[in-house]
């Protein structure tokens, strides 16, 4: 392989950075080994005990994560192809984007939703960005810096084009969205989101340049945002969840509480799943706005449905001073971001439900059911098991369920950064 200005070949790789790649994990980190690799776009490593050679994008100015895995090659696919150059990233690009969409054709829970991904970051073979389609509608997440630089921007986009009009998918540039997901966790999201098919820099949209759409799942419409946000509305990735939930039989007549409900998706859905009522708690206008919004688009439904606009804890505390009249759910979903702020102070996920779990126990009904959500990946399985174990004692039930991306949000053995959605079910007896 040649050293050019588009690839350059790393010398030294850090034993654990090996170590990690062998088990499956697609990213190089910052070291003192790869602070000290070529300023090219591409790097390559040829690994000498498998012959293999791996293909990186370089991610020069993120913080954490120097090198993702684009490709593998073996020694074989050298000889076929062997510059590695702009167009071979685009033909790279185009053939793993409709391998990515070959891939969803069948799956049946999507034929129940317009809303899914098309390919979905390094589980894709698409290192650092995702591919949603919104309805009519196509949004790039971009993590990181690659694919933000306008070269890669412009090569992402033509692949996806060139794909697209295979598959009957939007090509037009007005249907096309880019959010560039900033490395610095701090800086506002509108400043970072542009649609590529002004051909301007980046920069906030006006009102009149934002969208909104109606999406379905299963017959239930959402309204989403483009151009507003980091959160158009719906989180897609959790669809799949959804999906194996509403197969549950305890849903039929059941009173629900839903904590964190953001634009509703578990306010409104249980009713088509058979729930009788839901209470939702969440302390954010614009969360309470687009609920109100889809209760609306939903008129057809069933809806008995109640918004408690006010802090997680105080709501919970609310509900339970109404205990003695009889405040209890058959069904409780708990999904916290991160950490967020409550009563004026920062808490971690880990810390919300250390408090908080004893609570559901009062809250909820003999042999209800408490879906518990994790979306942080540094909390992992084990770790998110042992908290709920520790705040939920086996005499008061048990797990008896585990939840995690699926279906058109695949995820990769040995890669726990990917798999950064957990979900438990827990049975109260
Ligand atoms: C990850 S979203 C929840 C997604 C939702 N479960 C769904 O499936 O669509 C997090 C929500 O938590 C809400 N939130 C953040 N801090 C809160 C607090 N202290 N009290 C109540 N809600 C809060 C936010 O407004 C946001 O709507």
């Amino acid at each position: 392989m040649m050293k050019s200005n588009f690839l350059g070949m790393i010398q030294h790789l850090h034993p654990a950075s090996l170590k990690y790649l062998s088990l499956g994990h697609p990213w190089i980190t910052k070291d003192r080994f790869s602070t000290q690799f070529p300023k090219t776009p591409l790097l390559y490593w040829r690994d000498s005990k498998s012959k293999k050679i791996f293909i990186f994008i370089h991610d020069i100015h993120h913080p954490r994560v120097c090198a993702r895995l684009l490709v593998m090659l073996s020694e074989e696919d050298l000889l076929i192809d062997t510059n590695f150059n702009e167009e071979w990233l685009e033909k790279h690009l185009t053939k793993i984007l409709g391998q990515s969409v070959e891939r969803r054709l069948n799956l049946s829970s999507l034929q129940k939703r317009n809303h899914y991904y098309l390919a979905f970051q390094e589980a894709d073979g698409l290192p650092g960005a995702n591919l949603l389609k919104l309805g009519s509608e196509i949004l790039f997440v971009i993590h990181g810096s690659f694919w933000s630089l306008p070269k890669f921007k412009k090569i992402l986009l033509t692949a996806y084009q060139k794909m697209a009009s295979k598959y009957d998918l939007p090509t037009e540039l007005g249907n096309l969205w880019f959010q560039s997901r900033e490395i610095d966790p701090g800086k506002q999201a509108n400043d970072l989101r542009w649609p590529e098919c002004l051909g301007r820099p980046a920069g906030e949209l006006s009102k009149k340049e934002r969208k909104e759409i109606i999406i379905s799942e299963t017959g239930v419409n959402f309204s989403c945002y483009l151009g507003n946000d980091y959160d158009y509305g719906i989180y897609t990735d959790m669809a799949a969840i959804r999906h194996q939930l509403q197969e549950k039989v305890w849903w039929k007549d059941s009173r629900v509480l839903n904590l964190f409900s953001y634009s509703g998706a578990f306010s409104i859905l249980p009713f088509t799943w058979g729930a009788r009522e839901v209470t939702s708690i969440d302390n954010y206008q614009k969360s309470w706005q687009l609920l109100e919004k889809n209760l609306t688009i939903n008129p057809e439904l069933h809806i008995r449905h109640r918004s408690l606009k006010v802090d997680i804890f105080q709501g919970l505390q609310d509900l339970l001073k109404k205990e003695e009249t009889q405040e209890s759910f058959d069904v409780i979903i708990v999904d916290p971001p991160p950490s967020f702020t409550s009563q004026k102070s920062k808490i971690s996920v880990e810390d919300f439900y250390a408090k908080s779990l004893p609570l559901y126990l009062k809250l909820l009904a003999p042999k209800g059911h408490l879906l518990l959500f994790c979306n942080k990946h540094q909390v992992t399985w084990p770790k998110f098991k042992s908290i709920i174990e520790a705040g939920l004692p086996q005499k008061e039930g048990k797990i008896t369920e585990k939840f995690h991306l699926t279906d058109d949000c695949p995820t990769i053995k040995g890669f726990s950064e990917g798999d950064y959605l957990k979900g438990f079910l827990f049975t109260k007896k």
